[in-house]
């Protein structure tokens, strides 16, 4: 078998260790392009290795792995991340960067969690901690250089999705775990779902902040994987809600497309979906846009919010600017 030539670029996938994100490294790892230098980025050292030599195990000949911690639930695990990063691909450690998706996300269960630095989970991890992460690697993106944000059909009430729709409110408030007026009477349950939409419309705004501000020839995209059934993004739910979400839907996945989504997708489906994104040459100029599957289309009426989009931007600079090294704590809704 003849593997990829020509010169090797690395990409970064956060959240890389499972789900989505797993099925978007073995994709480009079985790619004939290449060669790539994947790095997956995710906070369980242990699952991050395991899953590392499993896709080892499976790559095409040329291309290469490894794991590297990430936690988007602390900024100084963020910033020493991109600081190792950047050391390497200066000293040629690693090759030149091609891409960075920001795919790791978390949903919230019942009780509301914070950070490290003591912002919402949801909002810290899926939203602050990519903000901070594309930052610091901004100085290490070349031209045709691509990132590529995870985001969810679920930040658009038009798709009537079974998650409560996104109840935006300004950064301040959604870092302190406070939804806008339209979450005023959600129980626990459906409070931490809105808190998840709500994330997703986070990152759609920072997505399109992002492309107005690269420089010409990188490109910022967001992606829509679909219904994806038996990952692990339910693991913070009651025992109940995960054993259907990942052993149940998965079987029953012809009833899931006719009675809750028609978008259902496998891991290898959306995963592939996602490789093709941050990797496929007919895309090197495409920036700004929102993707569902393989599809640009327009995303929420309200996605299009430039000044609320500004705003966030303006607003995470400032939160993460001044993130000080508080202990994680819980408290509940
Ligand atoms: N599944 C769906 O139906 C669906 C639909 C729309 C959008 N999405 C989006 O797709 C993305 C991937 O979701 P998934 O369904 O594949 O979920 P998943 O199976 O739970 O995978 C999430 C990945 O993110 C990592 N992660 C979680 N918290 C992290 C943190 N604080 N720092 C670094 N890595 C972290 C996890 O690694 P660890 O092992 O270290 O925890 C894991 O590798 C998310 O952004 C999600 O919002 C999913």
């Amino acid at each position: 078998m003849s593997g990829p030539s020509g010169k090797a670029r690395t990409i970064i996938i956060t959240g890389g260790s499972a789900g989505i994100g797993y099925g978007c490294a073995a994709a480009i790892l079985s790619s004939r392009d290449g060669p790539w230098h994947v790095v997956v980025a995710s906070r369980d050292a242990g699952r991050a290795q395991a899953a590392v030599d499993r896709l080892a195990g499976a790559a095409r000949t040329g291309h290469r792995i490894e794991a590297v911690p990430l936690d988007l639930g602390s900024l100084a695990s963020v910033r020493t991340f991109a600081a190792e990063l950047t050391d390497r691909l200066a000293s040629g450690g690693l090759p030149p960067l091609h891409g960075v998706v920001c795919n790791a996300g978390v949903q919230a269960g019942t009780t509301m969690t914070v950070t490290a630095d003591g912002f919402e989970s949801t909002f810290g991890v899926n939203h602050l901690g990519h903000f901070v992460l594309v930052n610091e690697l901004l100085p290490v993106l070349r031209p045709s250089s691509r990132v590529v944000v995870v985001a969810s059909d679920t930040h658009d009430p038009a798709m009537k999705t079974p998650v409560p729709d996104p109840a935006w409110n300004n950064a301040y408030a959604l870092a302190r775990g406070e939804l806008g007026p339209a979450a005023a009477s959600d129980k626990p349950f459906a409070s931490g779902q809105r808190r998840y939409s709500t994330s997703k419309l986070a990152n759609i705004y920072f997505t399109y902040a992002l492309a107005r501000r690269l420089p010409a020839g990188v490109t910022a995209n967001a992606y829509n994987p679909g219904l994806v059934l038996g990952t692990d993004l339910q693991r913070d739910a009651a025992a109940p809600v995960r054993f259907v979400s990942k052993q149940v839907l998965p079987r029953l996945r012809p009833l899931v497309r006719r009675i809750v989504s028609p978008n259902v997708r496998t891991v290898q489906e959306s995963g592939e979906a996602l490789a093709w994104l941050v990797t496929a040459p007919e895309l090197a100029g495409t920036t700004g846009r929102y993707f569902d599957g393989r599809q640009a289309i327009r995303s929420s009426h309200e996605s299009y919010d430039t000044a609320r989009a500004e705003a966030l931007w303006n607003d995470s600079v400032a939160l993460t600017a001044r993130a000080g090294s508080a202990t994680s704590q819980r408290s509940t809704t």
